[in-house]
């Protein structure tokens, strides 16, 4: 299936779980305030690849970041969704692999990732449901 529908009614602020698109983990993180505060609060120009926050989420909804799982570097699936408190030093996402470390937007900040974890297609069918494709 090209696209693929996803509940994310039970993921509460802080949380992030893992789905599934394209035989690809995808991320689906509800940012509370704070981490929605500290990633607008980076000066993107200093960023490897700078993308701000609203440009990855959807308007009205920035606190949805959607990421695909795989580390930008080799390929790896990241720590943070699901693993209770590992987030990284950047409060996002943690690669075990070769140590890139990812922020609150899903941005790379430290480590041999050269890129943001890319954002796949989505919309809101709903406010409880996102189709991910
Ligand atoms: Fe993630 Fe190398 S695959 S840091």
């Amino acid at each position: 299936e090209s696209s693929t529908e996803i509940d994310i009614s039970a993921i509460s602020p802080g949380q992030a779980i893992k789905a599934v698109w394209r035989k690809q983990p995808v991320f689906i993180r509800n940012l509370t305030p704070e981490e929605i505060k500290a990633a607008d609060a980076v000066d993107v120009s200093t960023l490897r690849d700078p993308e701000t926050l609203e440009k990855r989420t959807t308007a009205g909804k920035t606190n949805w970041l959607i990421t695909m799982g795989v580390c930008t570097h080799l390929g790896c699936v990241p720590l943070g969704a699901g693993e209770g408190e590992v987030k990284g030093e950047f409060g996002g996402y943690f690669c075990p692999c070769h140590g890139s470390v990812y922020d609150t937007a899903a941005r790379i900040r430290k480590g041999p990732a050269p890129k943001n974890l890319e954002v796949p297609p989505h919309e809101f069918s709903s406010d409880t449901v996102v189709k991910i494709g």
